[in-house]
């Protein structure tokens, strides 16, 4: 998979692109992740990648010049699958849509900017926009990097133990069990019995009971969900 991410902050990926699974995704060839700097896409001496508002009001506004060459040019080089815009104002992310994004060959993501990115930009050439949650960050950067670390983790062969994935979180509509490790009693506080059988079975029992209670306690709205994906299923 290749991801072009267009950002007029490109030190901000540095961090979460050169650790971890991502780096080992890229090493490993899995995933190629490349950062296009607005900025080399504008033909003024100061680089100018935004400006006010029409209409007045506080903030900056990524400008259309810029986004259009950049993403044109990528577009004549390859073809993409989806055009993805980071903004507060997007569809929710969630993991059943980065399952679906795992599965593409080609991603651009556009970070937006703090105020936002000139519309003609999203009219013309954004064909999906992504807000990371109900809150508001500085830019779209550190949305880009939480997509592209969710999704790279996915693709095929760049987390060796397929079953690691399988127990995650949302995968299949419930949150994740709590974990334990040596040793089997620390302070007097003692791991569950049924972990430290040594029965399979009873391990399995007790990791989808304790799902359960976590998912109803936090997320009831998981469970509606997955009972209503059930229904339609029948
Ligand atoms: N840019 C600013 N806030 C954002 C959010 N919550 N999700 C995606 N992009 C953003």
């Amino acid at each position: 998979m290749r991801i072009d991410v267009i950002t007029g902050h490109p030190p901000l990926f540095a961090g979460p692109l050169s650790e971890s699974i991502v780096k080992r995704a890229q090493e490993g060839g899995y995933a190629q992740i490349v950062l296009n700097d607005i900025r080399d896409y504008t033909h003024d001496k100061h680089r100018t990648i935004d400006d006010t508002p029409y209409g007045g009001g506080a903030g900056m506004i990524l400008k259309p010049e810029p986004l259009f060459e950049c993403i044109e040019t990528l577009q004549r080089e390859r073809s993409y699958d989806e055009v993805i815009l980071t903004t507060p104002t997007g569809q929710v992310y969630d993991q059943s849509l980065c399952k679906r994004l795992s599965m593409h060959e080609n991603l651009i993501i556009l970070c937006g900017h703090y105020k936002g990115i000139d519309q003609r930009v999203v009219d013309e050439l954004v064909t999906m926009e992504l807000s990371i949650g109900d809150y508001v960050l500085t830019g779209g950067e550190l949305a880009a990097a939480v997509i592209i670390d969710s999704v790279v983790r996915l693709i095929p062969g760049v987390i060796g133990d397929g079953e690691s994935l399988l127990s995650d979180s949302f995968m299949d509509g419930e949150l994740d069990c709590p974990y334990y490790t040596r040793p089997p009693e620390y302070r007097g506080l003692r791991v569950p019995e049924d972990l430290l059988s040594g029965d399979h079975k009873r391990v399995e029992a007790w990791r989808r009971r304790a799902s359960d209670r976590l998912t109803r306690e936090r997320r009831p709205d998981l469970l509606d969900e997955a009972s209503r994906r059930r229904k339609k299923n029948d």
